[in-house]
């Protein structure tokens, strides 16, 4: 089969900078993305490209190439499913906030729902691919959606899981590592799975395709989150007993990446890892293992959430103690609120814990983050429902320069390691500030000995 129509369910970060770049790269495919969220649909269609509703570095001049050509953002979404050939399910998946399995378990509604409004359109056979990360064996409750019908239309279900990282999207889409197929091993099942093959080989060498069955192809994606996100707790693991021993955390992670089986990558100690992916999938995997009764996998994994939760801790608990275990009343300035640089997402970002234990303290947080809004840091702190919005309002104070967020602070934090933190002029910053003038490093970007020279008490993770 010849794919000329995709349609995509779900305009988010995965689905809209995964869609405009199989839309650069095959002019000759009709894409749409289609929501349920006007407001989303709305910003994807602004006439200036800088305006989506997301951030991604070159990603709005993609969007600015192939919109209104072969891209097409829109919440008809019955119309959508009933044009294309393929479609990708790229809706949200997160953890379940109720019933069984809370605070664990993926939360597959929004799933389901896309399963029964393609069941509910589809008059001719299609190709349902699984975008979004989900729980193996998912693809089985889609397909039993899907095959009752009662029509006769076929479906082919196939796992095509998303390994982009947020702030280089479009990097990853346009030289990923792999992509990852699942699908049946029927002669239908092939015919699909050669079918998206051939969509991502417009721009991907086929050697960089695999293909799998669909269970081995669910589980991939979370096993390499989980994988991902252990090499981030061991090192952070390890900051901890550097603080201890006097070993310097980047030194040991230089040596330890130069071993070839180790490598380099992943190995930056931080105030703690956060993202909309991580601790879902890895709860999600917990979940899934103990449903099985694997109570020694499921420990296993659940420790790397562990020492996560106790990195973010540790940071705040020690900016109290380091400010003579108050922080009552005092001006606290956080560079950075987003989980990562390079994008305005702030999902799970640490920022959000650190500020609240601050908080919790009667500390004033100000922030400067050059992507995340004030309304998007009021909800992040309001969703954790420990205070009314009222008295977060209170307490968050939001500048759009960096210079005035840092004035009369008695500490500085940077929980994101964005690249302009790195040539502010901090002679001038510390000369603004309350002495002694604290700086509190979560992502060790900053260089500590120059800082020192300065005045700044300089305190960075593992170190
Ligand atoms: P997101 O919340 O940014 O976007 C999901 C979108 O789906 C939302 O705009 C929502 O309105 C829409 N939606 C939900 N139900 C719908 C329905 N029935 N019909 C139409 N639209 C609907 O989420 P995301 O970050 O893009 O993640 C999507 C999936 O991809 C998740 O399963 C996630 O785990 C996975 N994933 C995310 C990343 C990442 O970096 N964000 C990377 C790889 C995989
Ligand atoms: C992750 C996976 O990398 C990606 O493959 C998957 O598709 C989605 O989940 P993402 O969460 O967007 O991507 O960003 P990532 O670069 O993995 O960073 C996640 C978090 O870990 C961030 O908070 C980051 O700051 C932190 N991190 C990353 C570290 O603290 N140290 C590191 O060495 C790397």
């Amino acid at each position: 089969m010849k794919v000329t129509k995709i349609c995509c369910i779900g305009a988010g970060y995965v689905g809209g900078p995964t869609m405009a770049v199989i839309a650069q790269k095959c002019p000759h495919i009709q894409v749409t993305v289609v929501d349920l969220n006007e407001q989303r649909i709305k910003d994807w269609n602004d006439p200036d490209t800088n305006n989506i509703p997301i951030y991604e570095p070159g990603l709005s001049e993609i969007v600015a190439e192939a919109r209104g050509r072969n891209l097409f953002f829109s919440t008809d979404v019955e119309k959508a499913i009933d044009e294309a050939q393929v479609i990708f399910i790229s809706v949200n998946t997160p953890t379940k906030t109720y019933g069984k399995g809370k605070g664990m378990a993926a939360d597959l509604k929004y799933i389901e729902l896309c399963a029964r409004q393609i069941a509910k359109v589809a008059k001719e056979n299609k190709i349902v691919v699984e975008k979004s990360t989900l729980p193996v064996r998912t693809a089985e409750a889609i397909k039993s959606i899907l095959d009752n019908t009662g029509n006769g239309v076929q479906f082919q279900i196939l796992s095509n899981p998303e390994f982009l990282a947020e702030g280089t999207a479009v990097t990853d889409l346009l030289n990923p590592d792999r992509i990852l197929i699942g699908g049946d091993t029927t002669p239908e099942g092939e015919s699909a799975i050669n079918a998206l093959v051939d969509v991502y080989a417009n721009w991907v060498d086929k050697s960089k395709i695999l293909t799998t069955n669909v269970w081995s192809s669910e589980l991939s994606k979370l096993t390499a989150n989980a994988f991902l996100a252990q090499r981030i707790s061991s090192i952070n693991a390890m900051s901890e007993l550097c603080e201890k021993t006097g070993a310097d955390v980047n030194e040991v992670a230089k040596a330890i990446g130069m071993d070839s089986r180790i490598g380099p990558k992943f190995l930056k100690a931080s105030v703690g890892f956060g993202g909309s992916c991580f601790q879902k999938d890895i709860l999600n995997l917990v979940y899934i293992a103990k449903s099985y009764g694997l109570n020694e996998v499921a420990d296993y994994w659940e420790q790397v959430i562990i020492m996560n939760d106790h990195q973010k801790r540790r940071f705040s608990s020690k900016i109290v103690q380091t400010l003579y275990n108050t922080v009552a009343d005092k001006k606290i300035t956080f560079l950075g609120w987003a989980f990562k640089k390079d994008t305005n997402d702030t999902r799970e970002s640490a920022a959000i814990y650190v500020a609240d234990d601050l908080i919790n303290e009667q500390a004033c947080i100000s922030v400067y983050d050059p992507k995340v809004s004030e309304s998007k840091m009021l909800n992040d702190l309001d969703y954790l429902q420990t205070r009314s919005s009222e008295e977060n309002n209170k307490a968050l104070t939001v500048f759009d320069d960096p210079y005035e967020a840092c004035k009369g602070a008695h500490a500085i934090s940077i929980l994101t390691e964005w690249d302009e933190f790195i040539s502010y002029d901090w002679q001038k910053i510390y000369d603004s500030m309350h002495k002694p003038a604290f700086l509190f490093d979560g992502r060790n970007i900053l260089n500590a000995k120059e800082l020192e020279s300065i005045g700044f008490v300089y305190k960075g993770i593992g170190s």
